[in-house]
């Protein structure tokens, strides 16, 4: 097992929660490193339905370690409901659970500056899901930002928060003309959250620096997807930090060579939740049809997710940038009931056909996708563990997908339980 990276290849919802709950038996340490209460991961166990959030999916299994590291973005009130929601189903969250001092917090000007600035940009907005996660990494990198072990420090807090206030509370009032935010109401809330987290923050690089000596077994866990990094997604319909591989190493302070693994999380299909191109975007009922069949609605914030056909390019792009060595195929129960199948081989743009990832979005924008048709299976595929008893046409789809990104498949998902999961090689 060693150090098992788990990415997203497309727009988040892939299925990276399953995925890393399957992973996570065989590690001592699930890790976060970027993203914060915008993702929802879902994890499915005998018909119980759990979604996190900020804590690593890995906390649904006794006895492993869970890590919130210095690259995540940490809304502590929702932190506490996240906590105080998996106790009440029997879920332990106690010593098992580690967040980074590093980590910034999520205050609640972001989260009113993330709502206004979305409602300012009217039909140009970004979708955003209101966490106040942009406004939170802005101030990280502005270095503005008040970070999660400020709590344990009472003066340095108020004083930080005292700064921000100035500033934040001048643009509420004159930018957006909406109340100011309080200094001792906000003190007061964050003096009792750090009543509740207070013991779980810690210096979560060192722990990850001994556990790696010690040869423990690290799954790191991506949140959104590689088209919503900042940097390599499409801009500006993205989130605010790092969602592929790169992040991984800032967001923990992990050397680059320890990795072992890189697992990609590809839908059999694709979805996108908030604006932006979807070059397959099926806006029609094969759309529709899909988003009911794979319960395609956002875990966070219920909005229904868009939804298209599989596209090559963006995995090429993906398995690039992120140097996945396997794939997880996710949700190819989802397809069973269609006729014919469509895989997007390039966009056609201006009289070119792009095959490989695009610099510009107006390709994305306004391109056309090429499309290779196959024959549909038809049949239900549910629960199916063994390869061989896949309808040979589900066989060819897989391969062929396999095949045009010259990669290894190593688990394919039949649905959402654990065990509806077919194992191809050792690697998964
Ligand atoms: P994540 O954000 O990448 O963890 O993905 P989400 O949890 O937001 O969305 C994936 C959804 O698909 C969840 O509701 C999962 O329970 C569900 N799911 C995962 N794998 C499968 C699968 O193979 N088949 C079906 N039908 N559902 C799946
Ligand atoms: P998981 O981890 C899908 C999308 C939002 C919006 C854009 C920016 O469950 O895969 P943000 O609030 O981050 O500033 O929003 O990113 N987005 C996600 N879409 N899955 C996610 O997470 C997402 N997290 C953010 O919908 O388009
Ligand atoms: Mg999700």
């Amino acid at each position: 097992m060693a150090h098992v990276l788990v990415i997203g290849t497309q727009w988040g919802d892939e299925g990276k929660g399953k995925i890393v709950d399957i992973l996570a038996e065989r590690a001592d340490i699930v890790a976060r490193f970027q993203g914060g209460p915008n993702a929802g991961h879902t994890v499915v166990v005998e018909g119980q339905k759990f979604v996190l959030h900020m804590i690593p999916s890995g906390i649904l299994r006794p006895g492993k370690k869970c890590v919130i590291g210095n690259g995540v973005v940490v809304d502590p009130e929702a932190l506490i409901h996240e906590i105080e929601t998996l106790r009440t189903r029997g879920v332990e969250v106690d010593d098992n659970l580690l967040i980074s001092m590093n980590a910034h917090l999520i205050m609640p000007y972001h989260k009113i500056l993330d709502q206004e600035g979305e409602r300012r940009l009217g039909s140009k907005r970004i979708g955003t899901t209101h966490r106040g996660i942009g406004p939170a990494y802005a101030d990280k990198m502005a270095k503005k930002g008040i970070l999660v072990g400020d709590l344990l420090d009472e003066h340095l807090f108020a004083e930080k928060l005292r700064m921000n206030l100035v500033e934040k509370n001048f643009l509420l009032e004159n930018f957006y003309h909406i109340a100011p935010l309080d200094f001792e109401e906000v003190f007061s809330h964050f003096m009792n959250y750090r009543e509740v987290i207070g013991k779980y923050i810690t210096d979560t690089r060192s722990f990850l620096h001994q556990a790696i000596k010690e040869g423990k077994n690290i799954l790191y866990e991506g949140a959104q997807g590689t088209m919503l990094d900042v940097d390599h997604g499409t801009y500006p319909f993205v989130t605010s930090s790092n969602s592929s591989a790169g992040g991984v190493f800032c967001g923990l302070g992990i050397p680059p060579r320890c990795l072992d693994l890189v697992v990609g999380v590809a839908k059999a299909y694709t979805t996108r939740v908030g604006a932006g191109p979807l070059p397959t975007e099926l806006d029609n009922t094969l759309g529709e049809t899909m988003r009911r069949r794979g319960g395609e609605f956002g875990s966070t914030t219920g909005r229904p997710r868009r939804c298209g056909w599989l596209d090559i390019v963006v995995l090429k792009h993906s398995l690039w940038i992120n140097g996945v060595d396997c794939l997880a195929l996710t949700k190819l129960d989802v397809l069973d009931g269609f006729k014919e199948i469509n895989i997007c081989v390039g966009y056609r743009y201006r009289g070119k056909t792009f095959t490989e990832m695009p610099g510009e979005l107006k390709v994305l924008q306004d391109g056309q996708p090429v499309y290779k048709t196959l024959k549909g299976w038809q049949e239900s595929t549910v629960g199916i563990t063994d390869y061989r008893r896949l309808p040979p046409r589900a066989r060819d789809y897989v391969e062929l997908i396999a095949g045009m990104l010259e990669t290894r498949i190593d688990m394919i998902s039949t649905g959402s339980e654990r065990k509806e999961t077919i194992f191809l090689t050792e690697g998964g």
